[in-house]
């Protein structure tokens, strides 16, 4: 059996994690990531028959029956991830639709998945129906866009031109706009519907007065979608206060869409 902790993903994920923290993104325990893995990525690196817990989810999935995932676990420090990758992260496989997880490696002090399990794999199962090739769900808690939620209105359209007018590269790298949820209980079953519902429309989801969750094909993609979204943010919270002079016109957002070949969301340019 090989390494697991040399398995391209896992690096991988450990060296997200870890620029998530340096980011500022997530204090303490705050955030959790889930990648989605096939089979064959994980083969040779456990033996899948080997399952050493069963920990029930409280929910079902059954679209992702089957499916493994290396996730995060409830109140980890993403700080600490990459010192001791085994304790703070595990690898699951959904089984029973979803109701049970088979843990094959990780969480070795007897922890369990991140309590926003329900909120990660209700959006894996919504972005593949829009995405098959969608592997990561990502949440953290990036200052600028916090911030934003307490003085911005929170109408998904005007939320989204905002940011698309705080930098030019905005609309290109989110053309499907921002969904934004009010202030809702976290590590419910409710929220994670209610965050899957608003990620059939939309790869990044603002959670109000609490952070974002960002959905993407690998890691480097969803922390460069969330990194750009609070790129916006900042520029917003250092010029909102200020008499505004300039913007991106629609005019030029449509010429954006022309010479990066996206189409900005239905609706939201003139
Ligand atoms: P976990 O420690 O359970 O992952 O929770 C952190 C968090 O950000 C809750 O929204
Ligand atoms: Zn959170």
């Amino acid at each position: 059996m090989k390494d697991i902790l040399t398995a391209p993903f896992m690096v991988e994920m450990i060296r997200t994690v870890t620029n998530m923290y340096n980011h500022g993104w997530d204090e303490r325990n705050g955030g959790n990531v889930s990648l989605m893995l096939d089979e064959k990525d994980v083969a040779g690196y456990i033996d899948p028959e080997n399952v050493l817990r069963v920990i029930p989810t409280g929910f079902s999935a059954p679209s992702l029956e089957g499916r493994y995932f290396l996730v995060t676990g409830t109140g980890k420090y993403f700080k600490n991830v990459q010192y001791a990758p085994d304790v703070n992260l595990g690898l699951v496989r959904l089984t029973d639709g979803g109701a049970n997880a088979q843990l094959l490696w990780g969480f070795t002090d007897g922890g369990r998945f991140t309590s926003e399990f329900p909120a990660h794999m209700m959006s894996h199962a919504a972005r593949l129906t829009v995405n098959p090739d969608n592997r990561v769900i990502m949440h953290c808690h990036p200052a600028n866009l916090l911030a934003m939620t307490y003085v911005h209105d929170l109408n998904e359209k005007a939320f989204t031109r905002t940011l698309w007018q705080m930098c030019t590269e905005c609309i290109v790298v989110f053309p499907d706009g921002v969904n934004v949820l009010p202030w809702m209980l976290c590590g419910t079953n409710e929220i994670g519907e209610a965050t899957a519902e608003k990620m059939l429309s939309a790869r990044l989801v603002v959670w109000s007065q609490h952070g974002i969750y960002g959905a993407g094909t690998d890691l480097d993609e969803t922390f460069g979608l969330i990194e750009t979204a609070e790129k916006g943010a900042e520029i917003y919270m250092k010029i909102a206060h200020l008499p505004l002079v300039n913007t991106i016109t629609d005019e030029q957002m449509h010429q954006l869409e022309k010479r990066f070949g996206v189409t900005a969301r239905e609706g939201y340019l003139s």
